[in-house]
Protein backbone atom coordinates (compact mmCIF):
# COMPACT_ATOMS: atom_id res chain seq x y z
CA UNK A 1 0.00 0.00 0.00
CA UNK A 2 1.37 3.67 -1.15
CA UNK A 3 0.87 6.12 1.88
CA UNK A 4 -1.80 8.12 -0.37
CA UNK A 5 -3.62 4.89 -0.41
CA UNK A 6 -3.73 4.25 3.46
CA UNK A 7 -7.07 5.01 4.80
CA UNK A 8 -6.33 8.21 7.03
CA UNK A 9 -9.87 8.43 8.89
CA UNK A 10 -8.57 9.01 12.17
CA UNK A 11 -5.38 11.17 13.11
CA UNK A 12 -4.67 10.87 17.01
CA UNK A 13 -2.29 13.77 18.66
CA UNK A 14 -0.86 12.97 21.62
CA UNK A 15 1.97 14.79 23.66
CA UNK A 16 5.64 13.34 23.24
CA UNK A 17 6.49 13.93 26.76
CA UNK A 18 3.85 11.65 27.65
CA UNK A 19 5.06 7.98 28.01
CA UNK A 20 1.96 6.68 29.01
CA UNK A 21 0.18 8.17 25.87
CA UNK A 22 2.53 6.67 23.65
CA UNK A 23 2.09 3.18 25.20
CA UNK A 24 -1.44 3.38 24.80
CA UNK A 25 -1.53 4.87 21.01
CA UNK A 26 -0.08 1.56 20.33
CA UNK A 27 -3.19 -0.23 21.20
CA UNK A 28 -5.60 2.28 19.91
CA UNK A 29 -7.27 1.97 16.20
CA UNK A 30 -6.19 5.29 14.98
CA UNK A 31 -4.75 5.35 11.83
CA UNK A 32 -2.41 8.06 11.88
CA UNK A 33 -0.43 8.63 15.97
CA UNK A 34 0.84 11.96 16.02
CA UNK A 35 3.46 12.37 18.12
CA UNK A 36 3.77 16.06 19.24
CA UNK A 37 6.06 18.37 20.02
CA UNK A 38 5.13 21.25 19.79
CA UNK A 39 1.80 23.10 21.14
CA UNK A 40 1.02 20.08 23.62
CA UNK A 41 4.74 20.11 24.88
CA UNK A 42 5.38 23.01 27.27
CA UNK A 43 8.76 24.67 26.48
CA UNK A 44 10.77 23.26 29.83
CA UNK A 45 9.76 19.69 28.42
CA UNK A 46 10.59 20.22 24.68
CA UNK A 47 13.88 18.65 24.38
CA UNK A 48 12.64 15.68 26.77
CA UNK A 49 9.69 15.34 24.04
CA UNK A 50 11.85 15.34 21.18
CA UNK A 51 13.90 12.71 22.63
CA UNK A 52 10.53 10.58 23.75
CA UNK A 53 9.14 11.02 20.20
CA UNK A 54 12.87 9.57 18.87
CA UNK A 55 12.96 6.53 21.15
CA UNK A 56 9.23 5.65 20.38
CA UNK A 57 9.43 5.28 16.81
CA UNK A 58 12.73 3.40 17.15
CA UNK A 59 11.15 1.23 19.55
CA UNK A 60 8.13 0.99 16.68
CA UNK A 61 5.10 -1.52 17.76
CA UNK A 62 2.82 0.76 15.98
CA UNK A 63 1.23 -1.83 13.42
CA UNK A 64 0.23 -0.29 10.58
CA UNK A 65 -0.55 3.01 11.71
CA UNK A 66 1.08 5.53 9.92
CA UNK A 67 3.15 8.04 12.37
CA UNK A 68 4.41 11.58 12.23
CA UNK A 69 6.38 13.64 14.20
CA UNK A 70 4.86 17.35 14.42
CA UNK A 71 8.08 19.62 14.94
CA UNK A 72 8.43 23.09 16.09
CA UNK A 73 8.79 25.56 13.43
CA UNK A 74 12.19 26.72 12.54
CA UNK A 75 11.66 30.10 13.50
CA UNK A 76 11.53 28.85 17.13
CA UNK A 77 14.56 27.78 19.31
CA UNK A 78 13.77 24.53 18.59
CA UNK A 79 13.02 23.55 14.97
CA UNK A 80 16.18 23.21 13.26
CA UNK A 81 17.32 20.45 15.86
CA UNK A 82 13.35 18.38 15.91
CA UNK A 83 13.68 18.46 12.28
CA UNK A 84 17.93 16.96 12.19
CA UNK A 85 16.16 14.18 14.45
CA UNK A 86 13.54 13.77 12.56
CA UNK A 87 15.59 13.45 9.51
CA UNK A 88 17.70 11.03 11.37
CA UNK A 89 14.17 8.78 12.35
CA UNK A 90 12.57 5.94 10.53
CA UNK A 91 9.10 8.35 10.90
CA UNK A 92 6.63 8.08 8.39
CA UNK A 93 5.85 11.74 7.83
CA UNK A 94 7.02 15.01 10.00
CA UNK A 95 4.43 17.71 10.59
CA UNK A 96 5.26 21.16 10.24
CA UNK A 97 3.25 24.63 11.79
CA UNK A 98 2.15 27.56 10.93
CA UNK A 99 2.97 27.47 6.93
CA UNK A 100 2.64 30.44 5.25
CA UNK A 101 3.89 30.28 1.88
CA UNK A 102 5.06 28.05 -0.65
CA UNK A 103 9.04 29.44 0.13
CA UNK A 104 7.85 27.74 3.88
CA UNK A 105 7.58 24.68 2.16
CA UNK A 106 11.10 25.24 0.91
CA UNK A 107 12.69 25.54 3.48
CA UNK A 108 11.12 22.51 5.67
CA UNK A 109 12.28 20.41 2.29
CA UNK A 110 15.69 21.62 2.46
CA UNK A 111 16.03 20.78 6.28
CA UNK A 112 15.30 17.38 5.44
CA UNK A 113 17.51 16.93 2.89
CA UNK A 114 19.65 14.09 4.47
CA UNK A 115 16.19 12.30 5.85
CA UNK A 116 15.13 8.95 3.77
CA UNK A 117 13.08 9.47 0.64
CA UNK A 118 10.38 7.78 2.01
CA UNK A 119 9.73 10.70 5.09
CA UNK A 120 6.85 12.53 4.13
CA UNK A 121 6.01 16.13 4.94
CA UNK A 122 2.85 17.12 6.07
CA UNK A 123 2.11 20.76 6.92
CA UNK A 124 -0.32 22.24 9.33
CA UNK A 125 -3.05 24.81 7.04
CA UNK A 126 -3.28 27.32 10.56
CA UNK A 127 -2.37 31.12 9.61
CA UNK A 128 -4.28 33.82 7.96
CA UNK A 129 -1.24 34.32 5.54
CA UNK A 130 -1.69 30.44 4.40
CA UNK A 131 -5.09 30.93 3.20
CA UNK A 132 -4.34 33.89 0.13
CA UNK A 133 -1.25 31.05 -0.74
CA UNK A 134 -3.31 27.72 -0.44
CA UNK A 135 -2.91 26.92 -4.26
CA UNK A 136 0.85 27.62 -4.39
CA UNK A 137 1.26 25.85 -1.33
CA UNK A 138 -0.05 22.86 -2.31
CA UNK A 139 1.65 23.20 -5.97
CA UNK A 140 4.97 22.79 -3.34
CA UNK A 141 3.71 18.97 -3.32
CA UNK A 142 5.34 18.11 -7.38
CA UNK A 143 8.89 19.52 -6.29
CA UNK A 144 9.10 18.31 -2.42
CA UNK A 145 8.27 15.84 0.01
CA UNK A 146 4.68 17.65 0.83
CA UNK A 147 2.01 15.10 0.93
CA UNK A 148 -0.93 15.66 3.32
CA UNK A 149 -2.53 18.58 5.14
CA UNK A 150 -4.14 19.09 8.45
CA UNK A 151 -6.04 22.11 9.18
CA UNK A 152 -5.45 24.40 12.43
CA UNK A 153 -9.05 25.18 13.39
CA UNK A 154 -7.67 26.42 16.93
CA UNK A 155 -4.60 28.41 15.44
CA UNK A 156 -7.03 30.04 12.95
CA UNK A 157 -9.64 31.09 15.33
CA UNK A 158 -7.09 32.60 17.74
CA UNK A 159 -5.45 34.64 14.73
CA UNK A 160 -8.55 35.16 12.95
CA UNK A 161 -10.43 36.46 15.86
CA UNK A 162 -13.11 34.27 15.26
CA UNK A 163 -15.01 31.94 17.52
CA UNK A 164 -15.01 28.59 17.43
CA UNK A 165 -18.46 27.25 18.17
CA UNK A 166 -19.91 23.76 17.38
CA UNK A 167 -21.03 24.90 13.80
CA UNK A 168 -17.65 26.44 12.54
CA UNK A 169 -19.29 28.84 10.78
CA UNK A 170 -16.74 31.43 10.18
CA UNK A 171 -14.55 28.58 9.05
CA UNK A 172 -16.51 26.73 6.62
CA UNK A 173 -15.03 28.99 3.34
CA UNK A 174 -11.60 27.87 4.47
CA UNK A 175 -12.26 24.63 4.97
CA UNK A 176 -13.95 24.48 1.50
CA UNK A 177 -11.08 26.34 -0.04
CA UNK A 178 -8.65 24.54 1.54
CA UNK A 179 -10.46 21.10 0.26
CA UNK A 180 -9.86 22.10 -3.25
CA UNK A 181 -6.38 23.17 -3.30
CA UNK A 182 -4.87 20.04 -1.69
CA UNK A 183 -7.35 18.07 -4.45
CA UNK A 184 -6.24 19.95 -7.13
CA UNK A 185 -2.57 19.25 -6.40
CA UNK A 186 -3.38 15.64 -5.60
CA UNK A 187 -2.81 16.00 -1.55
CA UNK A 188 -4.76 14.09 1.22
CA UNK A 189 -6.23 16.32 3.92
CA UNK A 190 -7.49 16.27 7.01
CA UNK A 191 -9.68 18.60 9.38
CA UNK A 192 -8.89 20.07 12.41
CA UNK A 193 -9.63 19.09 16.12
CA UNK A 194 -12.50 19.36 18.18
CA UNK A 195 -11.66 20.45 21.29
CA UNK A 196 -15.50 19.15 23.24
CA UNK A 197 -13.42 15.47 23.89
CA UNK A 198 -15.92 14.87 26.75
CA UNK A 199 -19.27 15.56 24.02
CA UNK A 200 -19.27 12.20 21.79
CA UNK A 201 -22.44 13.50 20.16
CA UNK A 202 -20.81 17.28 19.22
CA UNK A 203 -17.82 15.85 18.07
CA UNK A 204 -19.71 13.17 15.69
CA UNK A 205 -21.41 15.93 14.13
CA UNK A 206 -18.18 18.09 13.34
CA UNK A 207 -16.84 14.64 12.11
CA UNK A 208 -19.69 14.51 9.81
CA UNK A 209 -19.37 17.97 8.61
CA UNK A 210 -15.82 17.09 7.76
CA UNK A 211 -16.28 14.20 5.51
CA UNK A 212 -19.71 16.30 3.97
CA UNK A 213 -16.78 19.04 2.85
CA UNK A 214 -14.83 16.13 1.46
CA UNK A 215 -11.75 15.76 3.96
CA UNK A 216 -10.24 12.25 4.30
CA UNK A 217 -10.59 11.88 8.29
CA UNK A 218 -9.94 14.23 10.84
CA UNK A 219 -7.69 14.85 14.11
CA UNK A 220 -8.18 14.13 16.90
CA UNK A 221 -7.19 15.01 20.74
CA UNK A 222 -8.86 12.16 22.49
CA UNK A 223 -8.73 7.76 22.41
CA UNK A 224 -12.66 8.78 22.91
CA UNK A 225 -12.93 10.27 19.55
CA UNK A 226 -11.35 7.30 16.97
CA UNK A 227 -14.10 4.91 16.80
CA UNK A 228 -17.19 7.49 16.22
CA UNK A 229 -14.16 8.78 13.90
CA UNK A 230 -13.52 5.85 12.32
CA UNK A 231 -17.27 5.33 11.63
CA UNK A 232 -18.27 8.45 10.41
CA UNK A 233 -14.87 8.10 7.57
CA UNK A 234 -15.56 4.65 6.59
CA UNK A 235 -17.87 4.07 3.55
CA UNK A 236 -21.12 3.20 4.87
CA UNK A 237 -23.48 0.18 4.02
CA UNK A 238 -25.64 2.33 1.64
CA UNK A 239 -22.63 4.23 0.42
CA UNK A 240 -20.97 0.26 -0.62
CA UNK A 241 -24.31 -0.50 -2.05
CA UNK A 242 -24.61 2.55 -4.33
CA UNK A 243 -21.44 1.65 -5.64
CA UNK A 244 -21.56 -1.91 -6.28
CA UNK A 245 -24.78 -0.98 -8.08
CA UNK A 246 -23.08 1.83 -10.63
CA UNK A 247 -20.30 -1.04 -11.31
CA UNK A 248 -22.12 -3.64 -11.86
CA UNK A 249 -24.95 -1.57 -13.89
CA UNK A 250 -21.95 0.34 -16.15
CA UNK A 251 -20.41 -3.64 -16.75
CA UNK A 252 -23.98 -4.56 -18.44
CA UNK A 253 -23.33 -5.52 -22.20
CA UNK A 254 -26.20 -2.83 -22.98
CA UNK A 255 -24.61 -0.09 -20.67
CA UNK A 256 -21.19 -0.45 -23.11
CA UNK A 257 -20.00 2.24 -24.66
CA UNK A 258 -22.76 4.93 -22.82
CA UNK A 259 -21.47 7.73 -20.20
CA UNK A 260 -24.54 8.28 -18.80
CA UNK A 261 -26.97 5.35 -17.47
CA UNK A 262 -29.33 5.09 -14.89
CA UNK A 263 -29.04 2.52 -11.86
CA UNK A 264 -31.64 2.31 -9.14
CA UNK A 265 -33.44 5.27 -10.25
CA UNK A 266 -30.66 8.06 -10.10
CA UNK A 267 -28.23 8.76 -12.96
CA UNK A 268 -24.79 8.05 -12.94
CA UNK A 269 -21.99 8.72 -14.69
CA UNK A 270 -18.43 7.63 -15.47
CA UNK A 271 -17.13 9.91 -13.26
CA UNK A 272 -19.54 8.03 -10.69
CA UNK A 273 -18.11 4.86 -11.73
CA UNK A 274 -14.69 6.23 -10.77
CA UNK A 275 -15.49 7.24 -7.74
CA UNK A 276 -17.55 3.70 -7.04
CA UNK A 277 -14.18 2.05 -7.04
CA UNK A 278 -12.28 4.48 -5.34
CA UNK A 279 -15.17 3.90 -2.58
CA UNK A 280 -14.93 0.07 -2.47
CA UNK A 281 -10.33 0.38 -2.90
CA UNK A 282 -10.84 2.29 0.34
CA UNK A 283 -13.55 0.03 1.80
CA UNK A 284 -11.26 -2.99 1.38
CA UNK A 285 -8.32 -1.54 2.97
CA UNK A 286 -9.86 -0.51 5.98
CA UNK A 287 -9.04 -3.07 8.75
CA UNK A 288 -10.40 -1.89 12.04
N1 LIG B 1 -3.40 9.82 23.17
C1 LIG B 1 -3.24 8.68 23.85
N2 LIG B 1 -3.77 8.46 25.07
C2 LIG B 1 -4.49 9.47 25.61
C3 LIG B 1 -4.69 10.69 24.94
C4 LIG B 1 -4.10 10.86 23.68
N3 LIG B 1 -4.25 11.99 22.99
N4 LIG B 1 -5.44 11.49 25.71
C5 LIG B 1 -5.74 10.80 26.84
N5 LIG B 1 -5.14 9.58 26.77
C6 LIG B 1 -5.23 8.50 27.76
C7 LIG B 1 -4.88 8.96 29.16
O1 LIG B 1 -3.47 8.82 29.34
C8 LIG B 1 -5.69 8.02 29.99
O2 LIG B 1 -5.02 6.77 30.02
P1 LIG B 1 -5.28 5.69 31.19
O3 LIG B 1 -6.74 5.30 31.12
O4 LIG B 1 -4.35 4.58 30.86
O5 LIG B 1 -4.94 6.41 32.47
C9 LIG B 1 -6.95 7.82 29.18
O6 LIG B 1 -6.58 8.11 27.83
C10 LIG B 1 -8.09 8.70 29.58
O7 LIG B 1 -7.67 10.05 29.57
P2 LIG B 1 -8.58 11.19 30.22
O8 LIG B 1 -8.45 11.16 31.70
O9 LIG B 1 -9.95 11.05 29.66
O10 LIG B 1 -7.95 12.52 29.62
P3 LIG B 1 -7.04 13.56 30.39
O11 LIG B 1 -7.92 14.47 31.17
O12 LIG B 1 -5.95 12.84 31.09
O13 LIG B 1 -6.37 14.37 29.19
C11 LIG B 1 -6.13 15.90 27.40
C12 LIG B 1 -7.11 15.26 28.39
C13 LIG B 1 -6.91 16.77 26.43
C14 LIG B 1 -5.11 16.75 28.17
C15 LIG B 1 -5.41 14.76 26.64
O14 LIG B 1 -6.40 13.98 26.03
C16 LIG B 1 -4.36 15.21 25.63
O15 LIG B 1 -3.24 15.51 26.00
N6 LIG B 1 -4.71 15.20 24.33
C17 LIG B 1 -3.80 15.52 23.26
C18 LIG B 1 -3.46 17.00 23.23
C19 LIG B 1 -2.60 17.33 22.06
O16 LIG B 1 -1.77 16.55 21.63
N7 LIG B 1 -2.77 18.54 21.50
C20 LIG B 1 -2.04 18.98 20.36
C21 LIG B 1 -2.84 18.98 19.11
S1 LIG B 1 -4.27 19.97 19.15
MG1 LIG C 1 -1.36 24.87 15.96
Amino acid sequence: MTPSDRPRRSALYLPASNAKAIAKARTLPADIVILDLEDAVAPEMKTEARGAAIAAVREGCFGDREVAIRANGLDTPWGADDLAAIAGSRVDAVLVPKVSAAADVAQYHAALAAAPAALQLWTMIETCGSIAQLDAIAAMSATTRLSLWIMGTNDLAKEMGARLTPERTPFLPLLSLAVCAARAHGLAILDGVCNEFRDIASFRAEAEQGLLYGFDGKSLIHPDQIAPCNDVFSPSEEELHRAAAVISAFALPENAGKGAIRVEGKMAELLHLDQARRLIALAERITV
